[in-house]
């Protein structure tokens, strides 16, 4: 089978090299890729967004599958646009990805098919005055979000009601465009944040995989919001139980009402949860895997993802069982100085040759070009480094030796992915330990 990625970054990089292990996988295509993707894949210079130039690649090269990786594509349609010419897809519809395309959409979903979410009102750019009368009653803290796509930005969690207020203005002002003229105002939510992944066909739907990610630049989950600056899997707070109860009062649900509605859910489904005191709560579904979660679910799977991916895009996937090992995986994503801001380009990485054959070590590009021999960060996010380990903490270490072997001053990363998780293992061991002592 030929399978076709499409997407450029770290994300991307891993599922080529998923799919390029995979047995009944003989050729991976990447559009557009980047030159470290180059290793797993053939990049072809075609942009995600091209949809025909997509559609005339497939045509040109006998593709048997694609996989789109990020979210603009999958809510434009590119999926619609390959099946109508008779090529197979892993990724949802346009109708389908509404479920991250559009959040009032989303919200109305989970009303209706009684998926647990934080309760909310939605209010469009001409009803202004009612939705800053609502605010008024009810208060901070309380959470803004523009409807649709708004790479990452369109969320305030406000703490008080005059940030609130000024989300609201600025939203319907034209902030974030379109996306923005419809907004959904939220309860804000206490608990702990944590993601859930799926795999769907329509119809069978299994877990792929738990994460928890690090969004904010800097450390000690201080600076601005990111894509993402490191992720590890499993998380600990998503133990078996709670990702049993997110998979059957969320995940579940959603299948269904998504086939009841008649626009099947095939692809990963991603929920980014808030696990609360009254049991996990949606906060997020994304149609497509994280970046960089993808980095570390990927390495931990002992399925085929070429098999998985063609399941879900045919509609076998009751005949597979999707099994991932016991191993945890840690990824430190290495940016430009300046991300998530403008940073400079082509600054020379050095030392990445070092890492090759470590043990328990992966290297992702997201954002690197290689010239004259040399490796040059064109992007801000610009490499994933994942450890694997038997715990977190070797995972941590792992990763953590690899990235130190990198030179390279014009970068930065944060120093304590997974902090978290780690230390909420370490009070876990003292507490068993105290006890056997007493
Ligand atoms: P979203 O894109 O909807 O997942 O929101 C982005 C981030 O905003 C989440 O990862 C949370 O950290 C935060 N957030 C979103 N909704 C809520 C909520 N209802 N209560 C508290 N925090 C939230
Ligand atoms: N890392 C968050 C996301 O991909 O949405």
């Amino acid at each position: 089978m030929r399978v076709l990625v499409v997407g450029s970054g770290g994300r991307e990089h891993a599922l080529c090299w998923a799919l390029a292990a995979s047995p009944i996988v003989d050729g991976v295509l990447c559009a557009p890729g980047n030159d470290g993707i180059a290793r797993d894949a053939e990049c072809v210079p075609v942009a995600a967004d091209d949809h025909e130039g997509i559609l005339a690649l497939c045509r040109e090269r006998g593709v048997d599958l694609v996989v789109v990786g990020p979210e603009q594509p999958l809510v434009a349609g590119l999926v619609d646009r390959l099946q109508e010419a008779g090529i197979r897809a892993f990724g949802p519809t346009a109708a389908a990805a509404r479920l991250e395309g559009s959040k009032a959409f989303t919200k109305e979903f989970c009303r209706r098919f009684g998926i647990p979410t934080a309760s909310a009102r939605i209010f469009r750019a001409e009803e202004q005055d009612a939705a800053l009368a609502w605010l008024r009653e009810h208060g901070a803290p309380v959470v803004v979000k523009a409807d649709g796509l708004a790479a990452g930005k369109g969320v305030v969690v406000a703490q008080t009601l005059a940030e609130a207020e000024e989300a609201v203005r600025e939203a319907f002002a034209g902030r974030f465009g379109e996306a923005g003229r419809t907004l959904v105002i939220e309860e804000y939510l206490e608990g702990e944040e944590a993601s859930l992944f799926a795999v769907c066909d329509g119809e069978t739907v299994q877990e792929i995989g738990t994460a928890q990610d690090h969004k904010r630049a800097f450390d000690g989950d201080r600076g601005p919001n990111t894509g993402g600056m490191g992720a590890y899997s499993p998380t600990p707070a998503l133990d078996g139980a709670t990702a049993q109860a997110a998979m059957e009062r969320i995940v579940l649900p959603a299948v269904r009402g998504m086939k009841e509605l008649g626009t099947p859910y095939r692809g990963i489904l991603y929920a980014g949860l808030m696990l609360t005191a009254e049991g996990p709560k949606l906060l997020e579904f994304n149609v497509r895997f994280g970046d960089p979660e993808a980095q570390v679910i990927l390495p931990r799977l002992m399925s085929d993802f070429g098999e998985i991916a063609l399941a879900a895009a045919e509609g076998g996937l009751r005949h597979l069982k999707v099994r991932f090992s016991d191993e945890h995986a840690l990824c430190v994503v290495l940016a430009s100085r300046g991300y998530p801001g403008s940073c400079v380009k082509g600054t020379e990485i050095r030392g990445l040759g070092r890492l090759a054959g470590m043990e328990g070590v992966l290297v992702f590009h997201a954002g690197t070009k290689h010239e004259d021999g040399r490796w040059l960060a064109v992007g801000g996010r610009v490499l994933n480094v994942v450890g694997l380990g038997r715990d977190l903490v070797e995972a941590y270490d792992r990763a953590y030796a690899a990235v130190k072997l990198i030179d390279w001053p014009e970068g930065f990363w944060r120093s304590d992915i997974g902090h978290r998780a780690i230390r909420r293992l370490a009070a876990a061991d003292r507490s068993t330990s105290e006890g056997r002592g007493a």
